[in-house]
């Protein structure tokens, strides 16, 4: 069974941390309706949903995709690039206990001086390619290979130029497929694998959510969209635009695992 850790969004998102983005002012009751839509796209597709409550002392707990990256075999807590968001962790760690996530996991935990951000992260079968970003360094890189190695995968970093985390630039779009940003990740990267370009229009077009039969994707960006049902993948549309001026996008705002 498939389950989705989510969590609400705080009423200081408005404070948020930005990097790339200019701040605009968030619509508070529109950005949660947003994300209940984003919330049954999930269960559309036949996920569990357990949406945890937040404080409105952290802005940026609605992406919950930063604090863990969940393997098979292990759950690995990260430690956040931005100190404003390691408070975040204890209900993430809270969850996966209650959500028997770590029945069959053991939980390691990225240490001091090591950052590490979830969504610098992207798992491909037993590739695990990390960001090296304004929020993730190389200790919390080097943690997390000794622990993915491990478990039996590889684990290669990558340099994170012009965007906020490697999923900014690049995520999977099936099983073999990934979607990407050439002007933000080099494509040789992932010559291994089919690759569909953003259109250049669309600059924050290469976040996608990888569900077992669909792709749950921001209708802000048509004209990608068309070149990913073009090559057969199957959309489910959200508008996460009030996200999006928080600088998240759709992998951010669930961590996805089997129990
Ligand atoms: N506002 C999303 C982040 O910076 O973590």
């Amino acid at each position: 069974m498939l389950m989705a850790i989510t969590r609400e969004i705080s009423p200081a998102i408005r404070q948020c941390e930005l990097t790339h983005l200019t701040r605009a002012p968030i619509d508070l009751d529109r950005a949660r309706a947003q994300h209940a839509d984003y919330e049954w796209a999930l269960v559309e597709a036949g996920i569990t949903v357990r949406r945890l409550p937040t404080t409105d002392d952290m802005p940026d707990s609605v992406f919950v995709e930063d604090i863990a990256v969940i393997l098979d075999e292990l759950a690995v807590i990260t430690r956040p690039g931005a100190v404003s968001r390691r408070a975040e962790a204890p209900a993430i760690m809270d969850a996966l206990v209650k959500t028997r996530a770590l029945h069959f996991r053991p939980m390691v935990m990225i240490e001091e001086p090591g950052t590490l951000d979830g969504g610098d992260v992207l798992v491909l079968g037993t590739r695990v390619y990390v960001g090296s970003s304004s929020r993730t360094n190389a200790a919390g890189i080097d943690q997390l290979r000794r622990h993915a190695t491990r478990a039996g995968y590889t684990v290669q970093a990558l340099p994170v130029r012009g965007c906020l985390h490697l999923k900014s630039a690049v995520t999977a779009v099936g099983p073999e497929t990934v979607l990407l940003n050439p002007a933000w990740i080099p494509e040789d990267a992932f010559a291994d694998y089919e690759r569909i370009a953003i259109d250049p229009r669309e600059r924050h077009a290469a976040n996608a959510a990888l569900l077992p039969d669909r792709v749950i994707y921001p209708a802000a960006f048509p004209r990608t969209r068309e070149r990913l049902e073009a090559a057969g993948v199957k959309i489910r549309p959200v508008d996460v635009s009030e996200l999006a001026k928080a600088e998240g996008a759709v992998t951010c705002c669930s961590l996805i695992f089997e129990v």
